[in-house]
């Protein structure tokens, strides 16, 4: 698509005032012209189909912003300038065209607006937007009063373009991924690196290097270029105008004894065989070193003298997105990068691995098909610096899907090239859990790409926050985790995630706990062995407590009282029992729950409930205040204990009657014998309906025919009718259709409501 330009744009836009409207406002590129052009004093208006922070703070500054785009927006305007995202057949460019008003792409407008000053143009493959950011900060500091213009937020320059008419200079990024950094003529150029990239839009890399070839004539003065990069050096060597810069001894501006710190690098500065002295950057990892080798060049060039240069690169804070800390405690460390390429990908693990931290936890978004097709294999080399990579799928920008491409493909490329700690996750919501599971004590970890994946690390990054106050609440000999699967916690194996998962270990941390949840507002669930527990596939929101260890497994004989903490099993209790010489509880060697759960459901097998052998218990209320209660103060049903849907048990006093051992060994074997014979030992949570009082609902599930149905892996046991078993990676939404299944049967058939025993919880 071309522009239509019979004005001269450089007099329009820097020596007049028009009404200019801009098409994809928004974008990175287009939203630093829009804050340019309302400093040169236009009437400013832009259409885009998202708003953004920038487009708010631009309408703040006078942007006359509008959320769709319509061909009535070209009538009022004296130019229409729009971005490349922009469609051929977008409204507003259409209606420009067909009532021939003036028409330019973005980078005809920038590069008009810097023919009027002395233009420094940084291009290259990768590391643009931080190194335009280090010159402009650099030249500024300097007392150069250089206008910017930057494709990313810079809160060291306040802006990611800014219009300074004190000075002469004008630093800008060049884009070079649509071919238009040929309308450029700079002053100065600084070239980074030359590489295969954006081969949706060059057929090679000699297409690419054809380009910056005739940038570099274009260029009035000085071509700074990185005497490291081969492709750079070949493309740049012959010209006489050329200054190079690097790590290469050989090179006109290098640095040696470089020393990478968590946060900052040192080096010393030689121009030739002259050392300028030491520097400290401010920002991470060898590339930025390099990025500011090129920088010092350029700034030593304009004159700035040197101290003055280091001091101002010790004060350099980055772009947002550029190895931005979003988190950091003593524990963990999160970084969010915007490296979407190889090389980007290798230099910024490289600068995370010398963090030195225990592990490097990588979520990798892959930005565009095509990229993701051309680079796969460069991909798949690319991460052997990150011990774990979650990879999410492709962020389209703008493109159509690819058949056959995707996350995965990138995925396995990692894999082939033997990694060993690579998934895919195609559901972009669920990248921050698959990573805030793995997360321990120590590590670093890294959002990669330039989509939204940094969203997944800022929800990690909030749920971190609590996670670590909840850990300060049950502390060393406590556990909190992420995320935590509740597939692996419930003896259905099925469940997806609890967002923050507790294991206090004794009363205090318990009922800290509680109150914490409270004043936090989060909700609380409390989970025993999961022995009669669903949990849906969207997981628990809020903070489930597994009260488990400590105190909780306690479990101590006084004469006929057994006193069990929450966490004890119930089957554990039937054995104290029996080592006891006392008998009764004998029945409990049968059930998989532990004491809360048993209390909870009043649970029962062989004709006995568990509160037929409480005598009282001991539980904390919703305030986490304690309270004891004998037997008779409370109310209790068949599989059911009101009592506890709103407070939480800690532990309960049962009683048993002194026996022979070899009447408590008869009872134990009989119990052992039932189940053995009448029970699956398959996976799953017990019965799953209450028994109607017509007919056991074993039975009826029997008699409907039912037996061996299945939904999916979920699957109602041939053993017995009430039990429905996991048949291997059952999902929750399978166990709930059987379920229903069973239910329109009785219904309809029988005339029976059944009612599940099984406790169902969760997101769906
Ligand atoms: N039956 C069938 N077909 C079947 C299953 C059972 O005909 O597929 C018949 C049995 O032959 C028996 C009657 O149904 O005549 C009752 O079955 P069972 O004796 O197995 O007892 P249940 O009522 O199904 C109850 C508890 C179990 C406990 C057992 C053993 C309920 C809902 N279930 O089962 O508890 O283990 O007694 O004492 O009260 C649990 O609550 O999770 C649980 C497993």
């Amino acid at each position: 698509m071309t522009a239509t330009l019979d004005v001269d744009l450089a007099k329009m836009l820097t020596r007049e005032r028009h009404k200019i409207h801009l098409i994809g406002v928004a974008g990175s590129g287009m939203s630093g012209l829009a804050a340019l052009l309302l400093e040169l004093g236009h009437e400013v208006r832009g259409s885009d189909k998202v708003s953004t922070q920038e487009t708010g703070r631009l309408q703040r500054l006078g942007l006359n912003f509008r959320g769709e785009h319509r061909a009535e927006h070209a009538r009022d305007v004296e130019l229409i300038i729009f971005s490349s995202a922009i469609k051929i057949d977008n409204p507003v460019l259409a209606c420009a065209r067909e009532t021939g008003k003036p028409i330019a792409r973005r980078a005809e407008a920038l590069a008009a607006i810097m023919s009027c000053k002395r233009g420094i143009l940084i291009a290259g493959m990768h590391g643009k937007t931080t190194t335009s950011a280090m010159a402009a900060h650099v030249l500024r500091e300097g007392g150069l009063h250089p206008s910017h213009y930057v494709g990313a937020e810079i809160p060291i320059l306040g802006s990611n373009a800014h219009w300074d008419a004190r000075g002469d200079y004008f630093v800008a990024e060049g884009d070079e991924s649509d071919g238009t950094i040929k309308c450029f003529h700079p002053e100065h150029t600084l070239l980074l690196n030359i590489e295969e990239e954006h081969l949706d839009f060059y057929v090679d890399l000699a297409a690419i290097e054809v380009v910056f070839a005739q940038l570099i004539v274009q260029t009035g003065d000085k071509i700074f270029y990185s005497a490291d990069d081969v492709n750079t050096a070949r493309t740049c060597r012959s010209c006489a105008r050329g200054i190079s810069y690097g790590f290469s001894e050989k090179a006109d501006y290098h640095v040696a004894d470089v020393e990478l710190k968590d946060s900052t690098s040192t080096f010393r500065v030689y121009r030739g065989d002259e050392e300028l002295g030491e520097a400290v950057l401010n920002v991470p990892g060898e590339h930025n070193v390099h990025n500011a080798v090129g920088v010092i060049a350029l700034a030593a060039e304009l004159g700035i003298p040197f101290q003055k240069i280091a001091s101002s690169l010790r004060k350099f804070e980055h772009a947002r997105r550029r190895f931005e800390i979003k988190y950091a405690s003593e524990r963990f460390l999160l970084v969010d990068d915007y490296a979407h390429h190889p090389t980007e990908i290798r230099a910024t693990l490289k600068t995370a691995k010398a963090t030195r931290r225990k592990r490097v936890l990588t979520m990798f978004q892959p930005h565009r098909y095509s990229r993701t097709k051309a680079l796969s294999k460069e991909f798949g080399r690319s991460f052997d610096d990150a011990d774990r990579v979650v990879v999410a799928d492709v962020y389209a920008a703008s493109e159509p899907r690819m058949p056959g491409i995707s996350g995965k493909t990138i995925a396995d490329e990692i894999v082939a090239h033997g990694h060993r700690g690579v998934s895919y996750q195609p559901r972009l919501e669920w990248v921050h859990r698959d990573i805030g599971n793995m997360i321990d004590s120590g590590d670093l970890v890294l959002s990669l790409g330039a989509g939204n994946i940094h969203e997944q690390l800022s929800i990690l990054a909030a749920d971190l926050v609590v996670a670590e106050k909840l850990k300060e609440i049950v502390g060393q000999a406590g556990d909190v985790r992420l995320y935590e699967p509740l597939s692996k916690h419930t003896t259905l194996r099925v469940g997806g995630p609890a967002q923050f998962w507790v294991e206090p270990r004794n009363e205090t941390a318990f009922a800290e706990l509680i109150r914490f949840c409270r004043r936090e507002n989060l909700a609380l669930f409390v989970i025993g062995r999961g022995s009669n527990l669903l949990v849906r596939d969207g997981g628990i929101p809020g903070v489930v407590i597994h009260p488990c260890g400590g105190d909780f497994d306690q479990i101590d004989v006084n004469g006929n009282e057994i006193t069990a903490g929450v966490g004890a099993k119930l089957k554990e209790v039937a054995y104290a029992a029996k080592k006891a010489g006392l008998t009764g509880l004998e029945w409990m060697e049968g059930i998989p729950g532990a004491i809360g759960g048993g209390l909870r459901m009043n649970a029962g097998a062989m004709g006995a409930q568990t509160f037929e052998n409480i005598m009282r218990i001991r539980y904390l209320d919703a305030e986490g205040r304690s309270h004891d209660r004998m037997r008779d103060e409370l109310e209790v049903h068949y599989r059911n204990f009101p009592l506890l849907e709103t407070n939480f048990a800690v532990s309960a006093v049962f009683g048993g009657k002194p026996a022979t051992n070899e009447e408590i060994v008869r009872k134990l074997a009989e119990s052992q014998e039932k189940r053995r014979t009448s029970q699956p030992a398959a996976k799953s949570a017990g019965c799953i309906f209450k028994n109607p009082d017509s007919v056991p609902a074993g039975r009826l599930v029997d008699e409907l025919g039912l037996k061996n149905s299945r939904v999916g892996q979920a699957r109602v046991s041939e053993v017995h009718g009430n039990f429905i078993v996991n048949d291997g990676g059952a999902t929750a939404a399978e166990m709930l259709e059987l379920i229903d299944h069973i239910k329109d049967a009785a219904r309809v058939k029988r005339g029976i409501e059944l009612e599940t025993e099984v406790q169902i919880v969760g997101e769906p």
